[in-house]
């Protein structure tokens, strides 16, 4: 399914954003992954190696969750747990299935963390811009507006260390095995009565 084709991901957006109810547990959703992007990097970095750049990825990931829950919430989401958003158990699997699969295979730990980034980081620069072009809610586009520019630094921090090309290419594949599972879940998630 690679990174999904133009049409496929525009009927995906669509459908999650069929509705304004359903658009604000979408943005939800994203805040979470975002979160646990926050909290992959905090687990995985052990204390005596964290390094400015460390702080500044974490920090920035921290603040895409903030700034997605609070257009949501500004937006009408009522403040509740990520557990009770409609997409929350679909996105969960998702990003377990990559964090575990990516160490599983890798022999080395400190490989894990980049690896999921450069796996996230690529569906993040496909998705996020095709969500922008359809977003008719202010405040997620300011947020999303922002995200963005950081996402993109973020792309470029992991090209600048020479992973292994095979353990790249390995994550890729996983995450896109993985997306392949979370799309049809989510569109039918979209459509149940909530
Ligand atoms: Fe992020
Ligand atoms: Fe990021």
């Amino acid at each position: 399914m690679s990174l999904l084709a133009p049409e496929a991901l525009a009927s995906f957006l669509d459908r999650v954003t069929a509705s304004a109810e359903v658009e604000l547990e979408w943005v939800d959703l994203l805040s979470q992954l975002e979160y646990v992007g926050f909290r992959k990097i905090a687990k995985a970095v052990p204390y005596d190696r964290v390094s400015l750049e460390t702080l500044r990825h974490a920090s920035e990931e921290a603040s895409h969750a903030y700034l997605l829950k609070a257009a949501a919430e500004k937006n009408g989401l009522p403040p509740r747990s990520w557990r009770e958003g409609r997409f929350s158990a679909a996105g969960w699997r998702y990003f377990q299935g990559l964090d575990r699969g990516i160490e599983a295979a890798v022999a080395d730990p400190a490989l894990c963390y980049p690896l999921v980034s450069v796996a996230v980081e690529r569906r993040v620069l496909a998705l996020y811009p095709a969500y922008l072009e359809r977003t008719r809610i202010p405040d997620v586009r300011r947020a999303v507006e922002r995200i963005l520019v950081e996402e993109r630094a973020h792309a470029r921090l992991f090209e600048d260390r020479a992973l292994p090309a095979d353990a790249v290419t390995a994550a890729w594949r996983l995450e896109e095995r993985l997306w392949a599972e979370f799309v049809p879940e989510a569109v039918a998630l979209a459509a149940s009565p909530g």
